[in-house]
């Protein structure tokens, strides 16, 4: 079968200003928060692409009204109390939608609802999800003992948990305090390793209970609680693909404005700096309780480096942006601590080497962590792999030479207009 393709490049200077969508998991958290809230609430420059629209969608079918006012929603919630959906909920590819659902439906008393998703979605792992939940007295049940979708869930009564995250990961500790916003006594995280915390710092911009300190958060029940508007910040994850692209093309220097700058998530800019990159950012404003301001890379001769493994939880997105540095960076980069990047929208890990080798480059990658040696790519076809990530970065990767990229589409996951908004930087070509 002919599948589609999209041929880029050789790209000559990227050269301008940038602003990226919003951010997706801030878009996720808002919209579900929005629809828990009493009345109505807008929300700024969200990200519509097909993960947060999947959410739209799921969020309609348990009751919230959910209007587009031109780029930004207007949301109508239901005051905590969900309505049982008529039909499956199918969350598409959007592993943050299923596991932060799973979190809120675990507490709405009597409510019956299964959750699916696409072929990628239903082979990741939701029993980390899942587990501690019925540890707080959920019933939550699926496919190998509840770890994969299709899942059930019957909305309980639910108690307060003390948890020690086993994986560092963002959706868990959401998922459990969004749980907690429904239980009996104390809910608390722990994270040994910090991961983003949008959620803490929705909770605080709508008002809800919260307490923090190092590794540790703790939530407890809450009563209903007025809607707020709120402003999605440009989302780094995207911002990251546009940023490593100007380091790599001869003669580029991009600006990216109006980017979300939360420390938990601009871990690839420290690595890109210890790599040699002319890379500078600045803090100028805060929205929802999120940093934002701007990023302005420009081409930079990359030197290989040995990636502290500390810092993947805090650029967990970003580590197929980074190989595309380290393809052409001088030398070898070693980045370990890549667990997590199995469980991804693909196998990341193995996406990421298959592709450097299908570009000429020599890569090495073992159970959780990945080789390259750089000094360039050849032009070559990229294959996605149904990930939305790895065909931005590849594209990327493969810039200055050329390169062509299947099934480009699925970048629409995450980021519709990509392809756009990096031809235009190119100067169209
Ligand atoms: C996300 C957390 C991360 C990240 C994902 C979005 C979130 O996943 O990879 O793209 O919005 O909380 P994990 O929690 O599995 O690390």
């Amino acid at each position: 079968m002919d599948r589609p393709f999209l041929d880029l490049g050789p790209c000559g200077p990227l050269r301008g200003r940038l602003r990226v969508p919003g951010d997706k998991s801030v878009t996720h958290r808002g919209l579900m928060l929005l629809a828990l809230a009493e009345g109505e609430g807008r929300l700024y420059h969200p990200l519509k692409a097909g993960d947060t629209l999947s959410t739209v969608r799921v969020l309609r079918a348990l009751g919230a009204e959910i209007e587009e006012e031109g780029p930004h929603f207007l949301v109508r919630g239901r005051g905590l109390r969900l309505k049982e959906p008529e039909d499956v909920l199918d969350c598409g590819n959007a592993g943050t939608l299923m596991r932060l659902l799973l979190g809120i439906l675990a507490g709405q008393e009597g409510l019956f609802a299964v959750l699916t998703g696409d072929a990628s979605l239903r082979r990741r792992p939701m029993g980390r999800v899942a587990a501690p939940l019925r540890a707080m007295g959920a019933q939550v049940d699926g496919r190998e003992g509840g770890d994969k979708a299709p899942l059930a869930v019957r909305g309980t009564s639910l108690r307060g948990l003390r948890y020690v995250l086993p994986v560092p990961s963002a959706q868990v500790k959401s998922a459990l305090l969004l749980a907690g916003l429904f239980a009996e006594g104390v809910t608390e995280v722990l994270e040994p390793t910090p991961t983003r915390d949008h959620t803490e710092r929705l909770f605080r911009h709508f008002g809800l209970p919260l307490e923090r300190g190092e590794g540790w958060v703790r939530t407890f029940r809450t009563g209903p609680f007025p809607a707020r508007d709120l402003t999605v910040p440009g989302d780094f994850s995207s911002a990251a693909f546009f940023l490593v692209a100007a380091l790599l093309v001869p003669g580029s220097e991009v600006v990216v404005e109006g980017v979300g700058l939360n420390p938990t998530r601009t871990g690839l800019l420290q690595v890109l700096k210890a790599m040699g990159a002319e890379v500078e950012w600045r803090v100028l404003e805060g929205e929802a309780g999120e940093p934002v301001g701007y990023v302005r890379a420009r081409h930079s001769p990359l030197q290989g480096v040995a990636v502290d493994p500390g810092l993947i939880p805090l650029m967990v997105d970003e580590v197929p942006a980074l190989a595309a540095a380290a393809a052409w960076a001088e030398g070898e980069t070693f980045i370990p601590g890549l667990s997590e990047l199995r469980v991804k929208e693909s196998d990341r890990l193995s996406a990421i080497a298959r592709n450097l080798r299908a570009l000429g480059v020599e890569a090495e990658e073992g159970p959780d962590w990945l080789r390259v040696r750089g000094g360039g790519v050849r032009p070559g076809t990229v294959e996605p792999f149904h990930d939305h990530r790895i065909a931005m970065a590849f594209a990327v990767a493969g810039l200055p030479v050329g390169v062509r990229i299947l099934e480009p589409e699925w970048a629409e996951i995450s980021y519709p207009g990509f392809f756009q908004d990096l031809k235009r930087l190119c100067g169209g070509s």
